[in-house]
């Protein structure tokens, strides 16, 4: 029977080692495995072959034997790949060339001759291990910028197979991609495939730009390109599949009794359930009072906090304090050290919130072997640091940090708490973050502030769309999501909604391969998508 296989740079799953000896699998985080984990697991005659993320070199025989029996179990072929080959390959030219240069961010490209050379290794091993396993009917579909030479090595092992790429992150401009000095062989490294699939339209846009000028191969309207194999012509497809997620898995996660418990707890914590603004400001000074026996001890500078509490809640009133949460890897396209600067600034401009709003900033460091990324995690340690430092008032902290990765339920508790999401990456594919907070809030109010940098900005055209960079517009933004009525909230996500639990992860996959399998099929030459 002619199976899928899926390649990744990454399985969607991490394997640990117990004290007992024996092993045990997580779920590894990021888009990719979030869309692409639910498909693997329902349907039994899906393979997925991808590093196993351990080092081959620092295990006997023995352990690498159970460690693929382990993985095998769950129908994931583990690559196994030396800490050379990961720094060069991983750390290297995909998160320290590719990663930079295709989310716009040229300056910290790094181009090096060493990382190419083990990027091209590591495509020949992914080659080589699916060549040896793939039946000529099955069909691969290729993920992400990590194995772009993959379709054409593999297309040369076996001519027969369905070959797909998906790109989870932006395309850049001709301009931009024109900086590369392997560019050529990465487009004709994607020419072995049937069928190139990208997040929007623009980025189908940008690939075929540097198509045409990298490459002498015709294109036609539909966006095939034609490409001569073997003397005889063969058409690749380029066309976009915004990605989307499992909905109902978001909703139900959201509603289970630990994601509301969590809920309750942040709510509580944020002074949101049990706690008015006028109690909380009287428990204050009583405590404070307890502490320095009287009022008249203190000079006007003691009680200028106490101050700034009270006249922020005298211009809030009642109304209840709110949340705003936000969820990311510690990844500089995400944006976060400009969102916190906008968060800081509505503090400065709206000191009504002082004391009323708490930002559950749920951010865990990813790649750490990468400097850029180290220098961010100390970057947004500092920031957070600095406003909390600034504005935290004696029963209240403006940004409650955690930089654990926590599991989907308390991922829906802490998006079912928000209020408001505040999704500001630079620059994203798409942003899955976006439409976990709505299908978290299915039936909801909430806000959604989202960048206009992703991909997720042209679907979920009811947020409130900024510029991840103004600071200002990102600051008006936030302090209007934060004074939304619940009833206009409710009318904005019913719209987003009604379209994420259409447009599913699994519709996304669906539509991906019954593409690939038309275009694929030789009758197909002569006719369109
Ligand atoms: P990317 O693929 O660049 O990480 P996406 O927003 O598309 O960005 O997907 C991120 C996925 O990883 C989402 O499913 C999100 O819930 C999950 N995720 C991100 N950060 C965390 C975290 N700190 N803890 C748990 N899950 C996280
Ligand atoms: O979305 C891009 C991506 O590289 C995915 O392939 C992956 O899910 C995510 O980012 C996390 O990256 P990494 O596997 O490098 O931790």
């Amino acid at each position: 029977m002619a199976r899928l296989i899926i390649v990744s740079n990454r399985l969607p799953m991490s394997l640990h080692s117990r004290p007992d000896g024996t092993y045990v699998l997580t779920q590894n985080i990021g888009g990719l495995s979030t869309a692409i984990g639910p498909y693997h697991k329902s349907h039994k005659d899906c393979l997925w072959v991808g590093w196993s993320g351990i080092d081959p070199t620092t295990r006997t025989e023995d352990e690498i034997n159970a460690i693929s029996d382990e993985f095998t179990r769950h129908r994931c072929i583990p690559i196994f790949l030396d800490s050379k080959q990961i720094n060069g390959y991983y750390a290297g030219y995909s998160n320290d060339t590719l990663w930079p240069l295709f989310h716009d961010f040229a300056h910290e490209a790094k181009f090096d001759s060493l990382t190419w050379k083990a990027y091209e290794e590591v495509n020949e091993k992914f080659a080589d291990t699916i060549a040896a396993l793939a039946n000529p009917d099955d069909t691969v579909w290729v993920q992400d910028y990590h194995l772009m030479l993959l379709p054409a090595l593999l297309r040369a092992r076996q001519p027969k197979l369905k070959i797909g790429w998906f790109l989870h992150i932006p395309f850049p401009s001709p301009e931009i991609f024109h900086q590369l000095p392997n560019g050529k062989e990465l487009l004709e490294g994607l020419m072995g495939a049937d069928l190139l699939g990208f997040h929007t339209e623009d980025f189908c846009a940008n690939f075929l730009a540097s198509v045409k000028s990298m490459l002498n191969l015709g294109i036609d309207k539909g966006g095939r390109i034609s490409v001569q194999e073997d003397g005889r012509q063969r058409f690749v497809t380029v066309d976009a599949f915004p990605i989307g997620m499992d909905y109902g898995l978001y909703r139900r996660n959201a509603r289970s009794s630990l994601a509301q418990a969590m809920r309750h707890g942040i709510e509580a914590f944020s002074g949101k359930r049990t706690r008015r603004v006028s109690t909380s400001l009287s428990a204050e000074s009583r405590a404070a009072a307890e502490a320095e026996e009287s009022w008249s001890a203190y000079t006007e500078d003691d009680l200028s906090e106490v101050k700034l509490a009270q006249s922020a809640a005298a211009k809030r009133g009642t109304r209840d304090n709110k949340v705003i949460v936000s969820v990311d890897r510690l990844d500089y396209t995400k944006g976060l050290p400009e969102r916190l600067r906008a968060f800081a600034l509505m503090l400065s401009r709206y000191p009504e919130w002082v004391g009323h709003v708490t930002y559950y900033l749920l951010a865990t460091p990813s790649r750490e072997g990468v400097e850029s990324y180290r220098q961010l995690k100390e970057h947004v340690d500092q920031l957070v640091g600095e406003i909390n430092g600034k504005y935290s008032l004696l029963s209240w902290t403006p940004i409650h940090y955690i930089t654990r990765s926590l599991p989907i339920k308390p991922v829906c508790g802490i998006y079912s708490a928000g209020d408001v999401a505040l999704v500001t990456p630079l620059r994203d594919g798409m942003n899955l973050v976006a439409k976990e907070y709505l299908a978290s809030r299915d039936g909801r109010d909430g806000a959604l502030v989202l960048s206009d940098q992703c991909g997720a900005a042209s679907e979920l055209t009811d947020a409130y769309i900024v510029n991840p960079y103004d600071t200002e517009a990102v600051c008006e933004a936030l302090h209007s999501a934060l004074e939304i009525s619940s009833a206009e909230a409710k009318r904005r996500n019913a719209v987003m909604q009604a379209r994420l639990k259409y447009r599913t992860a699994s519709l996304w996959s669906t539509e991906f391969l019954s593409a690939l399998r038309q275009v694929s099929d030789p009758r197909w030459a002569d006719r369109r998508l």
